[in-house]
C-alpha cells in the first residue's frame, strides 16, 4: 500500500521515478494543465512536441508515457488525459480522480511517483477538492488483489510505494486533515475490495463476521455477533430462512460507534451480506454465477464505513446492523411457497428464493429501527433490474425525499455515480399476497429495482428518514480496470456514505 504526501518544492529540485501530469482535450491539440506546464518548463518546452509525436489527444483514460532521457529529474512523464475542460478551463474533480488512477495503474514498477494533477501556483476555488481527487485516485488505482497468488509479483509489476502530491503550499493546515481523510478512505475501500474479492469457500457468514469483529475492535467499536441460536431467539425469520440451505450458518453483526464528544445525530447503517447467491431453490443460470461472491458488497461497505467513521472520530453515533447468509439450494433450504415471519412480526410468502436480499434486509432494517435512529442508510446488490435500468456503473437511490436527496448530492461530491429513483405507489400492489402480508418478489418484472425499494420500505419505522442504495451495478467490476477501479470489488458506495454522514453533521439543526 503506497503512502501519500504533499510537497511544494520547485520541480527542478525533485527526483522521482516518474511524474504524472494532466492534459486536456483541446480542439486541435492537447492542453497543458498547470502541472504539465511546470514539467514542460523543466523540459525546456519539449513536452508539446513529445505529445504530438506520440499522438496524445488528452481524452479521458489515455495515458502517454514519455522517457525524458536525462532531460529532467524524472525518467518518465506520464501525461494522462482529462477530457475536455469546462468553459472556465476547469476539469472536474472526478476526471482528475480517474486520471490519477489510470496513470498509477500504467506506471507499474515506478516506486516513487510525483503527482502534479492538482498542482497550481496559487490555491484557487476547489483546490482542496482537486487535491483530494488526485490523492484518492492515485491510491485507489494502486490496488491489487494478491491474497490467492502463490508468487509475489516482480518489482517491475509493483505499483508505486510512495506518491507525492504537488501543491502550492504544503504547510496549509487544511492539508493535514485532508491527507488523513484520503488515507482512511483508501484503507476502507481496500478492506471492502478485499472482502468482496474473497472467494466464498473462505468468506462464509461466520468468517465474514469474524473479520468484521477483528476490524471493528481495532477501530474501537463495540461488536455483537448473533449466531444461529441467537437469531432464532431474536425471531430473525428472514435471515434464518435464507441461511437455511447452507451448512455455513447465518450471522447478524452489530457494530456500535459512540464518539468521545457529544453525538450530533444517530445514524443506522445496514448492508446486504449474502456471501454467495446461487439463487437457492429458484436457482440462477450457471453463466456468471461466480460473480455472486460479490453479493455481500453492501455489507462489506458498511463494515468498512463503521470502522472509517470511528477512525476519523466523527461526532455521530453510528450503529451498523449487518445480516450475513449464504443462499444455497439443499434439503434444508427455504423454498417457494414458504411463509416466514420477520423480526417485526410481519410475514412474507416466498415466491422466489433468489429475491433473498430483501428477506435478510427486512429483519436487519426492523432491528436497526428499534434503536430509533435519526437516519437510516442501507445499501445492497439488490436487483439485476438496477443494472438493466442504469448500467454497471451507476447506483439507484430510493427512500424518503430528504435523505435520498442528500445521498445524491453527496455522490456528486464523491464522484460515485448515483441516480435518484422513484417508488411509484402503484408498484406496491405487486407485492400483495393472498396468504401472507407480502410476497417477496413480484411476478411481472416491471420496475424490479423500485419494487425492491418498496419491499424494504415496509420494514422502516414510520417517520424514519431512510435511503436505499442499490449497488448491483457498480459494486463489482466484471469488465477490465478503468480509472481508479480495478477488476472485481470497487468499494462503492463508501465515499458517498462518508460524504453523506459529513453532510448530516455540518447541516444538523442547532439545538
Ligand atoms: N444478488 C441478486 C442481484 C444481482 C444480480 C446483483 C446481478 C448483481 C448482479 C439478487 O439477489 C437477485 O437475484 N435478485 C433478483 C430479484 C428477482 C428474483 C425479483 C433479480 O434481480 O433477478
Ligand atoms: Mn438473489
Ligand atoms: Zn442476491
Amino acid at each position: 500500500m503506497p503512502t501519500l504526501h504533499v510537497i511544494d518544492k520547485a520541480l527542478a529540485s525533485l527526483t522521482a521515478d516518474a511524474i504524472i501530469v494532466g492534459i486536456g482535450k483541446g480542439k486541435t491539440r492537447p492542453l497543458l494543465t498547470p502541472g504539465a506546464q511546470a514539467v514542460d518548463d523543466v523540459l525546456d518546452g519539449k513536452l508539446p512536441e513529445a505529445l504530438k509525436v506520440l499522438s496524445a489527444s488528452g481524452s479521458e483514460g489515455e495515458v502517454t508515457r514519455i522517457a525524458t532521457l536525462g532531460a529532467g529529474p524524472f525518467p518518465v512523464v506520464a501525461a494522462v488525459g482529462l477530457g475536455a475542460p469546462d468553459e472556465g478551463g476547469r476539469y472536474s474533480a472526478e476526471s482528475i480522480r480517474r486520471a490519477a488512477g489510470s496513470a498509477v495503474r500504467t506506471l507499474r514498477g515506478r516506486r516513487n511517483v510525483l503527482n502534479a494533477l492538482a498542482y497550481e501556483a496559487d490555491a484557487t476555488e476547489g483546490s482542496l477538492d482537486r487535491i483530494r481527487a488526485a490523492g484518492e485516485g492515485a491510491l485507489l488505482g494502486s490496488y491489487r488483489y494478491l491474497a490467492y497468488k502463490s508468487k509475489t509479483p516482480p518489482a517491475r509489476d509493483t505499483p508505486a510505494q510512495r506518491v507525492d502530491l504537488l501543491v502550492a503550499n504544503a504547510k496549509d493546515p487544511a492539508l493535514k486533515a485532508e491527507l488523513r481523510r484520503i488515507q482512511a478512505v483508501f484503507t476502507a475501500v481496500t478492506f471492502t475490495r478485499d472482502l468482496v474479492n474473497a472467494p466464498p469457500n473462505d468468506l462464509y457468514p461466520a468468517e465474514f463476521a469474524r473479520r468484521a469483529e477483528v476490524a471493528g475492535k481495532a477501530a474501537g467499536l463495540r461488536i455483537e455477533i448473533l449466531n444461529e441460536k441467537a437469531l432464532a431467539k431474536g425471531r430473525y425469520g428472514g435471515v434464518l430462512a435464507v441461511g437455511s440451505g447452507s451448512d455455513r450458518k447465518p450471522r447478524l453483526v452489530r457494530m456500535h460507534y459512540k464518539p468521545t464528544v457529544r453525538a450530533i445525530c444517530k445514524i443506522a447503517i445496514v448492508g446486504k451480506g449474502i456471501t454467495f447467491d446461487s439463487g437457492g431453490i429458484s436457482i440462477k443460470p450457471a453463466a456468471k454465477m461466480d460473480e455472486m461472491k460479490s453479493d455481500m458488497a453492501g455489507a462489506a461497505a458498511m463494515v468498512a464505513t463503521a470502522c472509517l467513521i470511528a477512525e476519523l472520530g466523527l461526532p455521530v453515533e453510528l450503529i451498523a446492523t449487518i445480516p450475513m447468509a449464504e443462499n444455497l439450494p439443499s434439503g434444508t433450504a427455504y423454498r417457494p411457497a414458504d411463509v416466514i415471519t420477520f423480526r417485526n412480526g410481519k410475514t412474507a410468502e416466498i415466491t422466489n428464493t433468489d429475491a433473498e436480499g430483501r428477506v435478510v434486509l427486512a429483519d436487519a432494517i426492523a432491528r436497526a429501527c428499534e434503536d430509533a435512529p435519526d437516519w437510516l442508510i442501507e445499501t445492497s446488490t439488490l436487483t439485476g433490474a438496477a443494472r438493466i435500468a442504469l448500467g454497471a456503473r451507476t447506483a439507484g437511490v430510493m427512500g424518503s425525499d430528504d435523505l435520498r436527496g442528500r445521498v445524491i448530492a453527496a455522490s456528486e461530491r464523491s464522484g460515485e455515480a448515483m441516480w435518484a429513483m422513484p417508488m411509484p405507489p402503484e408498484l406496491r400492489k405487486g407485492l400483495n399476497s393472498s396468504v401472507a402480508d407480502l410476497i417477496n418478489a413480484n411476478t411481472d418484472r416491471l420496475g424490479g429495482m423500485l419494487v425492491g425499494g418498496h419491499f424494504l420500505s415496509e420494514f422502516v419505522s414510520e417517520g424514519t428518514e431512510w435511503a436505499h442504495i442499490d449497488i448491483a451495478g457498480p459494486a463489482f467490476n466484471s469488465g477490465s480496470a478503468w480509472g481508479y477501479n480495478p477488476k472485481g470489488g470497487t468499494g462503492v458506495p463508501i465515499r458517498t456514505l462518508l460524504a453523506t454522514i459529513e453532510d448530516l453533521i455540518t447541516d444538523a439543526p442547532v439545538g
